[in-house]
């Protein structure tokens, strides 16, 4: 007797292994179908063929997100600092189920992948086999201009260095409008989106597919980005032109040459300030940052002021060109330099 319970409670405990052993394959199985179902509806056949993009398997990204990997949040989703092929990365990770439709977001990725500028951050690759794609870019050491301006540990930042970033953010943009085979729109130029490397040179980031999907997010049709840096034409047409990125790239002028922020709160805003202090005496000696205000740089910085107000302008006609306002910041950013030197 037992000997055969003892027998009958063996082959229970390998029936239960047994089970447990095939559903495991079931179920990773199920899970294998899943990510090659996601890689197809992602995309990945297109995308396979592009040249300049990675394509990332999920068991690779996996380890990159852990909270001291987490570096920020944003419309898109959440954002990790990562090591990839040897090369630091941010990874951006949708918070979930973007519903973008395959072939666009394999255009868009393909469009953006073919952007290559200094002054634009890179597109690395990405990863298809989740539901919403994640997203891999070149990660930029000094965080954002926005950090750098407003944030808490304030750095020294001179003339020079500013007109610096604001003639290579230009640059990036006169790159995106006009330098590339489809005419690419930021729609979101603030601070927070330019970041900086180690040499504090400017990449402007956050266009294209991660504003795909955040648009998507939000449902179509509604604008989203930063109220404080919009262009009020485009917020009465709903129509966005390279003109409203001027506009939204004179009030980040104004933000390097004030170190305050654009907050949009009724009455009073950095923007109509400058434009009232502009009016009246064309110059707004009294908003610069005490840091840059120097006798001999006060030129420089009512020509800078003379082209953010132009670019705010609510004739969208009368605005520049992100071609003029490089050209003219490049001449700025030349004759201080040459100055400087004169200097020693
Ligand atoms: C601006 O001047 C700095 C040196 O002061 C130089 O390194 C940089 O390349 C210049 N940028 C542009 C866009 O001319």
């Amino acid at each position: 007797m037992g000997l055969s319970t003892s027998a009958s409670e063996k082959g229970g405990i390998g029936g239960v292994f047994i089970i447990a052993a095939i559903s495991f394959l079931i179920l990773l199985r199920k899970e294998k179908k899943k990510t090659r179902q996601f890689y197809e509806k992602n995309g990945g056949h297109t995308l396979e063929k592009a040249k300049f993009i990675k394509l990332f398997e999920k068991e690779r990204l996996k380890p990159i997100f852990k909270s001291s990997n987490f570096i920020g949040k944003g419309g898109f989703g959440e954002v990790y600092k990562g090591i990839l092929d040897n090369e630091p990365v941010a990874v951006k990770k949708p918070i979930s189920g973007s519903v973008l439709e395959n072939e666009q977001f394999a255009n868009e990725v393909i469009i953006q992948s073919q952007v290559i500028h200094k002054n634009i951050v890179r597109l690395i690759g990405c990863c298809l086999e989740v539901e919403a794609p994640i997203l891999v870019y070149e990660f930029l050491c000094s965080g954002s201009l926005d950090d750098i301006l407003h944030g808490k540990n304030k750095v020294p930042l001179n003339l020079g260095v500013r007109l610096s970033i604001a003639a290579e953010s230009a640059d990036g943009l006169v790159y995106m409008h006009s330098k590339t085979n489809i005419k690419i729109l930021h729609g979101d130029v603030k601070p927070a989106n330019i970041l900086l490397d180690e040499k504090f040179v400017p990449k402007i980031s956050d266009f294209g597919i991660s504003r795909l999907i955040a648009r998507d997010k939000h449902h179509t049709g509604s604008i989203i980005g930063d109220m404080s840096y919009m262009d009020p034409v485009y917020l009465q047409t709903g129509r966005l032109t390279e003109k409203s990125d001027v506009y939204s790239f004179g009030v980040v002028i104004l933000e390097l040459i004030s170190r305050k922020k654009a907050t949009h709160s009724e009455g009073s805003s950095l923007v109509i300030n400058f434009l009232e202090a502009y009016k009246k005496e064309r110059k707004a000696t009294h908003l610069f940052d005490k840091e840059i205000i120097a006798t001999e740089d006060l030129e420089v910085l009512d020509s800078l002021t003379g082209i953010a107000v132009e670019c705010l302008s609510l004739d969208v006609d009368q605005r520049p060109s992100m071609t003029d306002v490089f050209n003219r910041l490049f001449i700025l950013n030349q004759s201080h330099k040459s100055q400087l030197v004169c200097e020693l």
